[in-house]
C-alpha cells in the first residue's frame, strides 16, 4: 500500500516536472517573435496575425501569433498578478476570449495608451511598457513616499545624479571599441580558425527549472543550420528541432511548426550557434558601458541583430569571455527581455565552451531554466534523422 502511494507521489513529481518543462518549451517558443531568421537563408513559414487565429482580439491586432503568450505573461508580471486577474475563470478553466471580467477591458484601454505613448516617443531605444508604471503592482505608485530620503551632501550629489536609477550601464571614457571586445572574445574562446573548424557537436547533460528536478538533456548541432534538443523525462520526451528553413517543437500538445522569428530565436538558443561566430550575428554593435556581474567587471555591448532584434552582451573584462546575453523582443506593449548567462567555460579540443547555460524568462511559473553539460563532443557524425520533423507518438504525458 505504502509503496503504491510512494509510487504515485514519485510519478506525479515526475509528471509535474515534465509538465513544467513542456510548458516551458511551448513558452520558450512563444517568447520568440516575427521577422526573418539570422543566418538561415530561406525564410521560415510566416506567422499569422493574432486576430486571424484568436476569437476576441480588439486591440492587439497585427501582433504576430507567437507573441500572444509572452505578451500576456509580461502583462501579468508587470502587474504582479496571474491570468485570472483579467480573464474570467469558468469551471476552474481560464476563459480567455470572454469579456466578463472588467479588468480585461481596463487592460485594453491601457494597451491602447501604451501604444500611443510609444508612438509619441518615436522609435527610441527605450520604450514605455506596462512595467514602466506598474512595477509589479496593480496600482502604480503615483507619488513619492514621504518622508523623502535625506539628501546626500552636495559633493556626492553630482556623482549620484550621474549613476542613479539608470537601467543602462555607465559609459566611461577609455572603453574599448566593440570590434576590440568581439575580437578579444573570439581569441578567448580559441581563435577564429579553431571556431571555423567546428562543423558539429553533440552535447549531453541535464536541464532543470528553478524548482524542478533535472531531466536528461541532449543536443546536437550541425553547421550551418541544423540542430535538435531533446529533454527526456519519464513522462516522455519533448524536442525542439531546426532544419534549415523549418523547425518544430514537440511537447505534450503534439508537434507544432516554429514560425517566423521563432526559428531564428530557437537557433540562437542552441549552445554552439549562440556562441560561435558571434560577430556575424549583428548588423551593428557598440560598447555602451561597463557593468558588474557577480563582482566581475564586464564590458556591455549594445547590438542590433541581422533580424533587427536588440541585444545587450556582457563580456568579462579580464578574460574576454561572453558572460551574459539579453535579447529584447519588441512587442506592441514594450520590449520583453530574455536573459542567458554563460558560465563554467572549459576547454574542449582547443575551444573554450560554457558548460552551464542559464536562461531567465518573464514567466512567473518558470522563470529560470538551467542547462548543465557533462560532455561536449565536437565534429562527430550525428544521426541525421534527429533533424527530421519529430513524431508526436512518444510524447506521452498522462
Ligand atoms: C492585465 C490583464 C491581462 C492579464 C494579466 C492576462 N491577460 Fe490575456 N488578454 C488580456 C486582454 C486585454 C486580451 C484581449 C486583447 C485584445 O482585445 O486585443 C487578452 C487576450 C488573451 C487571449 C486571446 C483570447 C481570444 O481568443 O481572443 C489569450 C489566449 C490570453 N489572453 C491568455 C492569457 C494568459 C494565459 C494569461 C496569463 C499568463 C493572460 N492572458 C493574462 C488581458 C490580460
Ligand atoms: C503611464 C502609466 C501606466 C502604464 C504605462 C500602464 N498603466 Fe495600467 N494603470 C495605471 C494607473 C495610474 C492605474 C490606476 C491604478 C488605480 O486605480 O489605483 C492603472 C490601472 C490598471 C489596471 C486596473 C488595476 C485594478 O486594480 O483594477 C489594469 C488591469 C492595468 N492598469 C493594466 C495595464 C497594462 C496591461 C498595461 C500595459 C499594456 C498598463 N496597465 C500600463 C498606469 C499605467
Amino acid at each position: 500500500m505504502k509503496v503504491n502511494i510512494l509510487r504515485v507521489v514519485a510519478l506525479s513529481l515526475v509528471v509535474s516536472t515534465a509538465l513544467v518543462i513542456l510548458t516551458r518549451l511551448s513558452n520558450a517558443q512563444g517568447s520568440r517573435t516575427q521577422n526573418s531568421s539570422t543566418t538561415t537563408t530561406q525564410a521560415a513559414t510566416p506567422e499569422k496575425a493574432l486576430e486571424q487565429v484568436r476569437k476576441n482580439i480588439q486591440v492587439l491586432n497585427g501582433m504576430p501569433q507567437s507573441q500572444l503568450y509572452p505578451t500576456m505573461r509580461f502583462m501579468a508580471a508587470s502587474l504582479g498578478v496571474n491570468c485570472g486577474f483579467c480573464h474570467a475563470v469558468k469551471n476552474g478553466q481560464l476563459d480567455s476570449p470572454s469579456d466578463d471580467n472588467p479588468e480585461k477591458q481596463t487592460a485594453r484601454e491601457m494597451i491602447k495608451m501604451v501604444v500611443k505613448i510609444n508612438m509619441t516617443l518615436g522609435k527610441g531605444d527605450r520604450e514605455v511598457s506596462c512595467y514602466t508604471c506598474h512595477r509589479g503592482r496593480t496600482s502604480p505608485q503615483g507619488f513619492p513616499t514621504l518622508p523623502l530620503p535625506l539628501p546626500p551632501p552636495l559633493a556626492q550629489r553630482a556623482a549620484v545624479a550621474d549613476s542613479s536609477s539608470q537601467a543602462s550601464p555607465k559609459a566611461r571614457p577609455g572603453l574599448p571599441s566593440a570590434d576590440d571586445v568581439l575580437n578579444r572574445y573570439s581569441a578567448a574562446i580559441g581563435g577564429k580558425s579553431a571556431s571555423d573548424r567546428i562543423k558539429s557537436c553533440l552535447i549531453k547533460g541535464t536541464s532543470a527549472t528553478w524548482n524542478g528536478q533535472p531531466v536528461a538533456y541532449e543536443t546536437g548541432q550541425s553547421v550551418p543550420d541544423k540542430g535538435y534538443e531533446v529533454f527526456i523525462t519519464q513522462g516522455g520526451t519533448s524536442e525542439r528541432v531546426i532544419n534549415g528553413p523549418r523547425g518544430w517543437l514537440k511537447n505534450a500538445d503534439g508537434v507544432q511548426e516554429l514560425l517566423g522569428q521563432q526559428l531564428a530565436d530557437q537557433k540562437l538558443s542552441f549552445p554552439l550557434f549562440a556562441i560561435l561566430k558571434l560577430k556575424d550575428q549583428y548588423s551593428s554593435e557598440r560598447v555602451s558601458g561597463q557593468d558588474k556581474i557577480d563582482d566581475r567587471d564586464a564590458y556591455v555591448v549594445s547590438a542590433i541583430r541581422l533580424d533587427n532584434k536588440r541585444e545587450r552582451l556582457y563580456f568579462d573584462v579580464e578574460n574576454g569571455l561572453l558572460r551574459r546575453r539579453i535579447c529584447y523582443t519588441r512587442t506592441m506593449i514594450g520590449a520583453i527581455p530574455e536573459q542567458t548567462d554563460f558560465e563554467d567555460y572549459r576547454e574542449v579540443e582547443g575551444l573554450k565552451l560554457p558548460f552551464t547555460i542559464t536562461t531567465s524568462f518573464v514567466d512567473s511559473r518558470s522563470p529560470i531554466v538551467t542547462r548543465k553539460f557533462t560532455e561536449i563532443k565536437l565534429n562527430i557524425p550525428l544521426d541525421e534523422s534527429k533533424f527530421d520533423k519529430p513524431q508526436p507518438k512518444n510524447a506521452t504525458v498522462p
